[in-house]
């Protein structure tokens, strides 16, 4: 592991970052997830922490250990998230890398689903909470720079020019999800920055390299 510089460009600056998918639950043996590993997540708080930044990392289940020299928040649903969110403010930035589960089951089981004879389940859900659009909107205390990811199949660009302006975000990072990138799960990653200054497309590039890349220019930003 590397040492933090103790002297780097984000030395004094607290940062928020969301990483991994989110686990809602159907029952106490069963949940809704998504196939989030949290690498891109983890890579990212790793060069700010390397850049010198306090940076906490709330992560949800993920398949990759969290970093060195975080503070660590572990939580598993999309409302937890949020909540240890909330907490962790102020901060002057906040990076969203987590799929979080759009939608949970509505009512939760206290006790095991059992099969019983003919009756299939039925699920209903409700929407979770958008812990993105809900930072980068508050009135008092938002972070000054916020920064979300968009996963898209379809019309990249368009969907996550969109996504900024919906969510009310300063920078989307958007990247191109669909079969045969391999991006989820994958080791490479290859993304667009969408900020109030157009898009920068960025080349195919390991997911360590887009964080240090990313990390570069969040120093920049709160540099001013
Ligand atoms: N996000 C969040 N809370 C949610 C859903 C998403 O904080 N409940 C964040 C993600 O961490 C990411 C950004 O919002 O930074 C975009 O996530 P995405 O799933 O692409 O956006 P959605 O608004 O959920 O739209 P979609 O219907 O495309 O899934
Ligand atoms: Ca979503």
């Amino acid at each position: 592991a590397e040492a933090a510089l103790s002297d780097g460009p984000l030395k004094g600056k607290r940062i928020v970052i969301t990483s991994g998918p989110t686990q809602e639950p159907i029952d106490p043996v069963r949940y809704i997830s998504n196939r989030s590993s949290g690498a891109q997540g983890t890579a990212i708080a790793r060069a700010l922490v390397a850049l010198g930044a306090e940076v906490v990392f709330v992560s949800g289940p993920a398949d990759v250990p969290p970093p060195e020299g975080v503070q660590l928040v572990r939580i598993e649903t999309a409302r937890q998230m949020l909540d240890a969110v909330q907490a962790a403010l102020p901060a002057d930035a906040a990076v969203f890398a987590a799929a979080v589960a759009d939608w949970r089951v509505a009512q939760e089981a206290t006790s095991k689903m059992k099969k019983e004879k003919g009756a299939l389940p039925t699920l209903s859900f409700a929407e979770n909470p958008d812990i993105l659009a809900t930072i980068s909107q508050m009135t008092e205390g938002r972070p000054p720079l916020v920064v979300g990811f968009a996963a898209e199949t379809d019309d990249v660009i368009a969907n996550a020019t969109a996504k900024r302006l919906r969510k009310g975000c300063d920078w989307i990072v958007a990247n191109d999800v669909s079969v045969g990138t391999g991006t989820f799960g994958g080791a490479d990653n290859t993304v667009h920055i969408i900020s109030d200054r157009g898009v920068e497309d960025w080349p195919k590039m390991g997911k360590a390299q887009v964080a240090e890349r990313l990390a570069d220019r969040i120093a920049g930003a709160l540099r001013g």
